[in-house]
């Protein structure tokens, strides 16, 4: 385990570690698990597509249910809802609503590669126009009362990256309070390498605190965000599921402590913990099975014990098999 000591920290406040949204992966069940686990300072929740409705409180709670706490997970770390959409007025409709439900913390998205939410002008497809990024950003702002934050992320460009400063400098001239750039185009997807350089020439144009993000898989890779971004603030996507303690890590790093690692017999605890949650959730349906296969699939990548694990509940479809068959496995551990 790499133990060096931490970059430059802001004399301010230590360095911020969130949770990435990420539709169909973290939902509130894995904020919970995730948050519990520890080293996150927020989350953001999948985002909630705006077109030409507003939102009833029960579609607002689905995304979020942590409204009903605060607007922390159960383990109290605070959440943002994040909207998606490029109708600036009926964005401004659905955040006050939300706002009246008891939510603080409202984050815009201008990176959605989806081609379904980019050809409804929504999502990375904006990244074009800084100008219609700048009225959507200020409308909204202007709209908000003054205590609600308002933050956004980007990636650096739909094809190409020539507007990335333009549609930065937008964001923070709309008033935008946090900005998390995603550092490829839309086009480049999720292929290495993410281009943490382009994070710091960002970094040299605005002045609003800026969140780096991509392709955080280590420590490691954490360090040389940090150094390269020159940015204190580092959000965490993939690599926070397929290495759930990898926050926690992070955070003991930044403390100047050295952790062990979590080793695969505390990682199927928590793997049963999740099976449990989305069962309370949702027991009718494929949900907790579907959910846990595909967590199982991703800590494939680090564990390589989960591949074992996933093949012996490959084709169990029903909460009692998997609950059984997963207890069995646990106690031959
Ligand atoms: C399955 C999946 C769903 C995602 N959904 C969202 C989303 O709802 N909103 C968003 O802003 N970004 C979304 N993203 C992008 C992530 O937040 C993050 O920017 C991206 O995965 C890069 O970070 P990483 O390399 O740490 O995963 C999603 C990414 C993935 C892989």
């Amino acid at each position: 385990m790499s133990c060096m000591m931490p970059v430059s920290e802001s004399v301010h406040r230590p360095p911020q570690l969130l949770l990435a949204p990420m539709q169909g992966l973290v939902d509130d069940v894995m904020r919970t698990i995730l948050t519990e686990i520890g080293g996150f300072d927020g989350c953001v929740t999948e985002f909630v597509r705006i077109t030409h409705t507003i939102h009833g409180r029960q579609t607002w709670l689905k995304y979020m249910p942590e409204i009903k706490n605060q607007n922390k997970t159960p383990s109290g770390t605070p959440v943002a809802i994040q909207l998606l959409g490029s109708d600036a007025d009926n964005m401004v409709q659905n955040a006050l609503y939300a706002v009246n439900l008891g939510i603080n913390h409202i984050d815009l998205n201008f990176g959605c590669p989806a081609p379904t939410v980019n050809q409804h002008q929504g999502g990375a497809i904006l990244l074009r126009e800084p100008k219609r990024i700048e009225h959507i950003v200020s409308t909204i702002r202007q709209h908000l009362p003054a205590h609600i934050f308002l933050s956004a992320k980007m990636r650096l460009g739909y094809e190409h990256k020539d507007l990335a400063l333009d549609c930065a400098r937008a964001i923070e001239n709309g008033g935008a309070q946090q900005l998390t750039v995603h550092a490829r185009t839309k086009i480049e997807g999720y292929q290495p390498p993410a281009h943490w350089e382009w994070i710091r020439r960002i970094r040299e144009i605005v002045a609003l605190p800026l969140v780096a993000n991509g392709d955080v898989f280590s420590l490691d890779d954490y360090q040389r965000i940090r150094q390269i971004s020159q940015c204190d603030d580092v959000m965490l996507g993939r690599g926070a599921v397929m290495m759930p303690d990898l926050a926690r890590q992070i955070a003991a790093f930044n403390r100047h402590e050295c952790i062990e690692v979590m080793p695969w017999s505390e990682v199927v605890l928590w793997l049963e913990k999740f099976l449990l949650l989305c069962s309370n959730k949702n027991a009718a349906s494929k949900y907790p099975s579907a959910r846990l296969k595909q967590w199982l699939a991703m800590l494939k990548q680090h564990y390589p014990e989960a591949e074992v694990l996933f093949n012996l509940l490959r084709t169990l479809t029903t909460i009692t098999d998997i609950q059984y068959t997963l207890q069995k496995y646990i106690a031959t551990l």
